[in-house]
């Protein structure tokens, strides 16, 4: 998306009507953030700062407002998402052995990125399948009662280049 050709009279239709300039502005700032992410897969640093000057939002504002949203990234993130769960039935169950593994193997610490980034390594609260602790997801896919095995495989399934990269959109 080239900052440049961002419109804030698009994207609107009809609603744009009721709008102020200013409430379309803030409106189009998620638009960008999306469509930013999708190309990089996070929010550098000089297009935050194109985004500011192109709409006259302060920088710290855009930052802000892209904090507020969970799934905006501002550090690159890897073509592989390993996600260990770390909830309640994955944690009794094991998952910091996984997680441990994980870590071991590809040299990083959880939420951070390869140097090559072919992954980045997460945790989360509990991704709704508890019955399959302990769990691991790999991009979009779930993968549970993870043995010593399944980590062995998902280690090589990231080496592979098997992940399919998805996150970048
Ligand atoms: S605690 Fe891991 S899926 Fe619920």
């Amino acid at each position: 998306m080239k900052i440049e050709e961002l419109n804030i009279n698009d994207h609107y239709g009809e609603i744009g009507e009721v709008l102020n300039d200013e409430q379309k502005k803030r409106g189009l700032l998620i638009y960008a953030f999306q469509q930013i992410q999708k190309e990089y897969n996070y929010l550098p640093e000089d297009k935050l700062e194109g985004l500011s000057k192109k709409l006259n939002i302060p920088l710290a504002e855009v930052y802000s407002t892209a904090s507020f949203y969970k799934h905006f990234y501002f550090k690159p993130r890897g073509r592989n998402i390993v996600c260990v769960c770390m909830g309640t039935a994955c944690h009794v169950r094991g998952a910091s052995k996984a997680l441990k593994s994980l870590e071991e193997e590809f040299g990083v610490k959880e939420g951070e990125t390869t140097p090559d980034q072919s992954l980045t390594l997460e945790t989360v609260g509990c991704v709704g399948c508890c019955g399959l602790a302990p769990v691991v997801t790999v991009n979009e896919e779930v993968i549970g009662e993870v043995s010593a095995r399944k980590v062995g495989e998902i280690i090589e399934q990231v080496k592979k280049g098997k992940g399919n990269g998805n996150n970048r959109g």
